[in-house]
């Protein structure tokens, strides 16, 4: 229906945001495509040096992959609205944040906004992804390293999580397996920099 195209569009719009671009530029940083890794994301704009600047750029990456769908799947039934919309509309915040219409389709990797996807769909499936990231991370101290395993678990979690791998739905399967593999190729130079152990850890500068 229209109210999908239109709820679809707004939610590609919405994670177009930039925030590690924006909330550089609004905190008088560095722009974070020029140095580290070069990617806009959490990640990278802790190599600025700059914690708040990081982790508000964590929250509002989540926050706008996160609202779409937590709109969508409240307000959108009177439209017509039901699960493969709300599905599709997380999609397309996590494509906004990959291919940003308003930052020259030079996006980031993917990793806030589909967690905040996650967290929208099912609390338990987010839950269980950033806990996978949260063990990786503290462990091995790599974020790039985190984000992979915690993408490669999150279809798993959601098909065998509660039960429900002969309910699940198609259009959210297809959604997070589409999230999974989109987010492991923006990582393809993380994975050849973790092959080599040239990957630079959480907090350290560099790529
Ligand atoms: O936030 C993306 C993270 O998984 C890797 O970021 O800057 O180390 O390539 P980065």
């Amino acid at each position: 229906s229209v109210y999908s195209f239109v709820a679809i569009l707004a939610a590609y719009l919405i994670g177009s945001l930039s925030f590690a671009v924006i909330v550089s530029r609004a905190m008088g940083l560095a722009d974070p495509r020029t140095f580290g890794s070069g990617n806009p994301g959490a990640t990278n704009v802790l190599r600025s040096g700059s914690k708040k600047a990081a982790v508000l750029t964590l929250l509002l990456d989540a926050a706008k992959g996160w609202l779409p769908v937590v709109a969508v799947a409240s307000l959108g039934a009177p439209y017509g609205l039901g699960t493969g919309t709300v599905a599709l509309v997380g999609l397309a915040a996590f494509l906004g944040h990959l291919y940003p219409v308003f930052f020259g389709f030079q996006g980031g990797k993917g990793v806030a906004t589909a967690a905040g996807v996650l967290l929208a769909l099912q609390p338990w499936l987010g839950a269980a992804t950033l806990l996978t990231w949260i063990l990786i991370a503290g462990f091995f101290r790599y974020s790039s390293l985190a984000s992979i395993v915690a993408a490669v678990f999150a279809p798993l979690f959601y098909l065998l999580g509660d039960g429900r791998v002969w309910t699940a739905e198609p259009a959210t399967s297809l959604a997070i397996s589409a999230m999974t593999l989109l987010l492991l190729w923006r990582h393809r130079e993380n994975i050849r920099r973790l092959v080599q152990g040239t990957e630079s850890r959480i907090g350290s500068k560099g790529r």
